[in-house]
């Protein structure tokens, strides 16, 4: 380990995610390519100096061969990164299956698959076997790369099942275990056939987060309603067992942002975009394609919008940008379609021989041309059916300090209750009150602007993502010596 201030050694930190932080692409038998992709936790953690942080994680790629399992074994070591791999039936059942279209969906309110129950309750079985399995694997990487004192942090729905392996195979393992998603309501949570097994695996960490305090309050429900645990201001008690349950809210790393303002090629960018665009307002959307954005919702809502303000029709613009995710998954290929036909439907109604009022995009933008779209925009949409926190929202307000734009937000995103007085908050599903949302925020007065952008500013650049993560270890940290101290006593 290296020497540092404080402590005499940083203190290694194993993150175990079920994406890591790179994508891998195969450019012959034993080579690759590696690329660091900028998502919110990468960012957390690179951040955060006081750790010697390793990822471990699915490379996202089917790898059969032994040499091409060496060889990117030994390409993501030098980013500090270490696979799982998983074979391609494995990632059908537990990432496409159990993950995506079990989990994800209700985590999200939106139920249970239930074109055929039948099918459907038979391979829900075997997708919960082989999302054990696969969680089993991700914890025999970590066994075998763990070292006494490291802190192991588990993230998200995919792998709720990993603190129950490590722990039965190391008691004294520090594990955290942080859900990215919401938690449902505990009568939600009820629904799951698997209900318990996952509660009581997740309870098997020392520390287990979440973005807000509603969802922390849910899980707790969830334990004490389903498994007739007691739950205490810290967290849930089992037979004098605690296992601490909080809310930590994520943040972004805001000066990464505000600096790529200043880049040369982005400046550039801002002007042609405001060329481009002169005369029209500019609204934004951008969002992974995911039944969970509401993104039908949303352009429907501008739509309307269209419909009731005439005077507007030359004058705005919708530009969203819909990053493909998840499509092997039906659900998705679906969602693909109908919005592509909205879009159609809207413009060919709404469009002129030289212009469209929305330009949809399936595809995603590389880091400073977002930063640019953020600065031009005049009005941001994030009307999120639920999400868990939605840092779309922050990264808008990070780059916004010039233009002082209006960031209309789902109530139903974490997002919204630390960003609540700054934004215009709207129920996605009410189109009526996002279309009329949508006239409020193009004409609102430069006052109102500045100080809802001046709320919300501030929130973003003083609640970061490096903050979030050493609050989280610190208190995993903290945890594990009260615990000690208890069993002393
Ligand atoms: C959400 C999840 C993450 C996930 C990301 C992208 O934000 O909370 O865990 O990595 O979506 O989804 P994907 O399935 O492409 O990893």
């Amino acid at each position: 380990f290296e020497k540092q201030g404080k402590r005499p050694y940083k203190q290694r930190l194993l993150v175990v995610a079920n994406r890591l932080p790179v994508s891998a692409v195969r450019r012959g038998e034993d080579s690759w390519s590696l690329e660091i992709s900028a998502g919110g936790l990468v960012s957390a953690l690179l951040g955060v100096k006081e750790f010697e942080a390793r990822w471990i994680g699915w490379a996202g790629v089917n790898v059969p061969d032994e040499t091409g399992q060496r060889a990117l074994t030994k390409a993501l070591a030098e980013k500090k990164c270490i696979p799982v791999f998983l074979d391609e039936e494995l990632v059908h059942q537990y990432y496409n299956g159990y993950c995506n279209n079990i989990l994800w969906p209700l985590f999200h309110y939106l139920g249970l698959p239930q074109e055929d129950r039948l099918a459907t309750t038979r391979s829900f079985q075997s997708q919960f076997d082989a999302y054990k399995k696969a969680n089993q694997m991700f914890a025999d990487v970590v066994n075998e790369h763990y070292e006494e004192g490291d802190v192991v942090w588990c993230h998200d729905y995919h792998l709720m099942f990993l603190p129950q392996c490590l722990k039965e195979h190391n008691s004294g393992m520090k594990v955290g275990w942080f859900l990215h998603t919401p938690f449902p309501s505990s009568e939600i949570h009820r629904m799951l056939p698997s209900r318990s097994e996952l509660l009581k695996s997740v309870l098997c960490a020392d520390i287990v987060g979440f973005h807000t305090y509603d969802y922390a309050r849910h899980f707790v429900s969830a334990c004490t309603r389903i498994l007739g645990l007691e739950g205490t201001p810290e967290g849930v008690e089992d037979q004098g067992k605690l296992t601490r349950v909080a809310a930590f809210p994520i943040g972004i790393d805001s000066d990464r942002f505000i600096k790529a303002l200043e880049l040369q090629d982005v400046q550039k960018n801002i002007k042609e975009l405001e060329a481009r665009f002169a005369g029209r307002k500019v609204m934004l959307g951008v969002d992974r394609l995911d039944m969970i954005k509401g993104i039908p919702q949303k352009i429907l809502a501008f739509e309307k919008f269209l419909e009731e303000n005439s005077n507007w029709h030359d004058q705005v613009v919708l530009l969203q940008i819909a990053v493909p995710t998840r499509t092997d998954v039906p659900e998705y290929q679906k969602l693909t379609s109908q919005v592509h036909e909205i879009v159609g439907r809207i413009n060919g109604r709404f469009g002129t021989l030289t212009t469209v009022p929305i330009h949809h995009l399936d595809r995603s933008l590389d880091f400073n041309a977002l930063c640019a779209l953020y600065a031009v925009t005049d009005v941001a949409l994030v009307t999120s059916l639920r999400d868990g926190m939605n840092l779309v929202s922050y990264e808008f307000v990070a780059c916004q300090d010039s233009k002082k734009g209006v960031l209309i937000l789902s109530e139903f995103a974490g997002a919204a209750q630390s960003l609540g007085a700054g934004a215009i908050l709207v129920n996605p599903w009410n189109i009526t009150e996002v279309a009329s949302s949508i006239g409020y925020a193009l004409n609102m007065p430069a006052d109102e602007r500045e100080k809802r952008h001046r709320h919300n500013f501030t929130h973003v650049t003083t609640h970061t993502s490096q903050e979030w993560a050493e609050m989280f270890i610190s208190e995993l940290n903290d945890t594990v010596v009260e615990a000690q101290l208890r069993t002393m006593h």
